[in-house]
């Protein structure tokens, strides 16, 4: 089916992010505060509620369904989620329906999640160095992330890395890191810090490592091949001849990719947000509620919520200060 979401700027959004909780068994100084305030359960969408709206995407076009939180696997049930979700895999109205995660509970989820029909998923992991992994998590044990990549592998799943970089906490990595997924046949992603969340004292600048960086780095020791391919997000992927592997770059601050954005985020009280770096959003949660037996009104503000995706973020660090800041924490829409 063709998809009836299309944007003031033509953009065609086929590719729904949907936070299941706001909450995480790790505590990323770059994503979060030490104490955060989490929201009331009351506020959530019941798992029922989530899989009713998912549909609604899909009935207008969404083909791609990306789970998030925090940490989509600490959402109580969550697997019968994931087990309903998938007759729309089966059916062939979804292309792919697939997690970011920390890999936490991946040894306990990645068989079921393979049998719901997910093919792969993307595993953030910022360093393979036990100290430095409890530093930038603060909660976090590497141990038990390396025990979810085998899991996620061993149930057949694709396994994507995402890191972070970070100045002067993985530089020195990168080519560690890089061997280590190429070993292990994964490919991986680099992202840039984006400006999410009052951090308090957070260097944002300081930590700011531009993927022009990365990727010059990289081409002393590789030799990279640009690929057309898409995976339909953000990253732009390069091969590593010598290797065989992709690595994606995701440059929301060296290089401005929102004019191609196919994608918006639903969070788990079911507000809309239809871009990252924006505060614009729209309340689904009444159109559903309100409407039990009815999808006709939820569509309708669907509909009216696309109409005003904004063109794109304002992130921004090059006059040496932080522009286009969000208060916001990358928990609360899923990055
Ligand atoms: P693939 O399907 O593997 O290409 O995944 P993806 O890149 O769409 O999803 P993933 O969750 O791996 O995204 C990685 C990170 O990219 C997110 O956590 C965000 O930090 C960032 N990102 C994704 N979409 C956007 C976007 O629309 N704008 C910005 N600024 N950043 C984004
Ligand atoms: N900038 C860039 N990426 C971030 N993530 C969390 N916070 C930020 C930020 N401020 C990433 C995580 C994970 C994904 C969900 O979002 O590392 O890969
Ligand atoms: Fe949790 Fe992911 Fe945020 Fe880290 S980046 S605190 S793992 S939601």
């Amino acid at each position: 089916m063709e998809t009836s979401l299309i944007d003031p700027f033509q953009r065609a959004v086929t590719y729904l992010r949907v936070s299941v909780t706001d909450r995480c068994d790790f505590r990323c100084v770059y994503c979060m505060s030490e104490n955060m305030t989490f929201l009331p359960k009351k506020e959530l969408l019941t798992l029922e509620e989530l899989d009713r709206m998912c549909t609604a995407f899909i009935s207008q076009g969404v083909r791609k369904l990306r789970i998030t939180g925090g940490e989509p696997l600490v959402r109580r049930g969550i697997m019968s989620f994931f087990g309903s979700i998938s007759r729309h895999i089966d059916s062939g109205a979804l292309d792919e329906l697939t997690l970011t995660t920390n890999g936490s509970q991946l040894a306990r989820f990645a068989d079921d999640l393979a049998a719901a029909g997910v093919r792969r998923v993307n595993i953030s992991l910022d360093t393979l160095d036990d100290e430095k992994f409890a530093r930038v998590t603060r909660w976090g044990r590497l141990a038990q992330v390396l025990k979810g990549v085998d899991a996620a592998q061993n149930a057949g799943l694709r396994v994507k890395i995402n890191a972070v970089a970070l100045r002067g906490f993985n530089e020195e990595e990168l080519f560690s890191m890089t061997e280590w997924a190429a070993s292990r046949d994964m490919d991986m992603t680099w992202i840039e810090v984006m400006p999410m969340g009052d951090m308090g004292d957070t260097d944002r600048i300081g930590q700011y490592w531009p993927l022009t960086d990365v990727r010059a780095q990289l081409a002393q020791r590789y030799t990279l091949v640009d690929l057309a391919e898409r995976t339909g997000g953000p990253a732009r992927y390069v091969r590593l001849e010598e290797t065989g592997q992709k690595v994606g770059f995701i440059t929301p601050l060296s290089h401005n990719f929102c004019e191609s954005c196919n994608r918006v985020r639903l969070t788990c009280t079911g507000e809309l947000f239809m871009c990252l770096g924006q505060e614009d959003r729209a309340d689904l949660r009444a159109a559903l509620r309100d409407h039990p037996d009815d999808d006709r009104p939820l569509i309708e503000a669907i509909h009216q919520a696309i109409a005003h995706k904004p063109k794109g973020h304002d992130f921004d660090y090059s006059r040496q200060n932080v522009a286009g800041q969000m208060s916001r924490h990358m928990s609360h829409t899923g990055g």
